[in-house]
């Protein structure tokens, strides 16, 4: 399952996969893992070098976590609070664009889809890591819409930002993710696309949920 930022991939992924038995693994925490570590490291996304050789000596491990999902454990540590601190939201793009990291990410979440039935959300799955997976959606909703679930989340959680800066952060952000070189954000070319703008969550998950029962 792919789709751009605050699409509600997490959210549908959740509940579709306690509905069907499923594991539930969203990619994007991979990305912010590294990426906390390469600030722990002190390592800047634009040091390539050091930042492939980081990934390749990182212990990434995963284990069951709250709710059906994985949580990541970075070499040894389990981190799952620390993935969207601002430092992490701030850096994650620039080291999610590196090709030599996104290879080891691909590697071991290929890896993680061998171990069973599995909803995986990113932003490349249908297009890279599996291609072959059993059934492709493609969330999108307008950047307004998304920006609007965001901005109840984040008053819902007691933060303070302008709807019209988190607006402006999500077309930043869609910016970096569809026009990236490696693996940019689109959908497969056998995607189903589901646009979420008119739809409940519970619909969302209904409309995949009967997709994956007349597989
Ligand atoms: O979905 P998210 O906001 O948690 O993703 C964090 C970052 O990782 C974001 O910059 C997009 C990137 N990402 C990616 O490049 N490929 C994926 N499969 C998942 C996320």
């Amino acid at each position: 399952m792919d789709g751009p930022v605050a699409v509600g991939k997490s959210s549908v992924g959740l509940l579709l996969a306690k509905k069907l038995g499923y594991i539930f693994f969203d990619t994007g925490a991979m990305y912010r893992a590294f990426t906390w570590k390469s600030i722990k490291a002190g390592v800047l996304p634009e040091n390539e070098v050091d930042l492939c050789r980081l990934a390749e000596n990182s212990e990434i491990h995963f284990i069951p976590g709250k709710e059906g999902c994985l949580s990541i454990l970075v070499d040894g540590r389990n981190i799952m609070d620390e993935l969207f601190s601002p430092q992490v939201e701030k850096a994650v793009p620039a080291v999610a664009k590196v090709a030599e990291v996104r290879r080891i990410m691909v590697n071991k979440q290929r890896e993680i889809a061998q171990r069973g039935k599995i909803i995986m959300a990113g932003r490349d799955i249908g297009t890279v890591v599996l291609p072959e997976a059993d059934l492709k959606i493609f969330l999108t909703a307008s950047a307004e819409e998304r920006a609007k679930r965001r901005y109840q989340e984040l008053l819902e959680r007691g933060e303070s930002l302008s709807l019209d800066a988190v607006l402006a952060d999500l077309i930043r952000r869609d910016e970096l993710d569809i026009h990236r070189s490696v693996s940019p954000l689109k959908p497969a070319d056998d995607a189903i696309i589901i646009d979420t703008g008119a739809l409940s969550l519970q619909e969302v998950v209904d409309k995949i949920y009967a997709l994956v029962l007349n597989l």
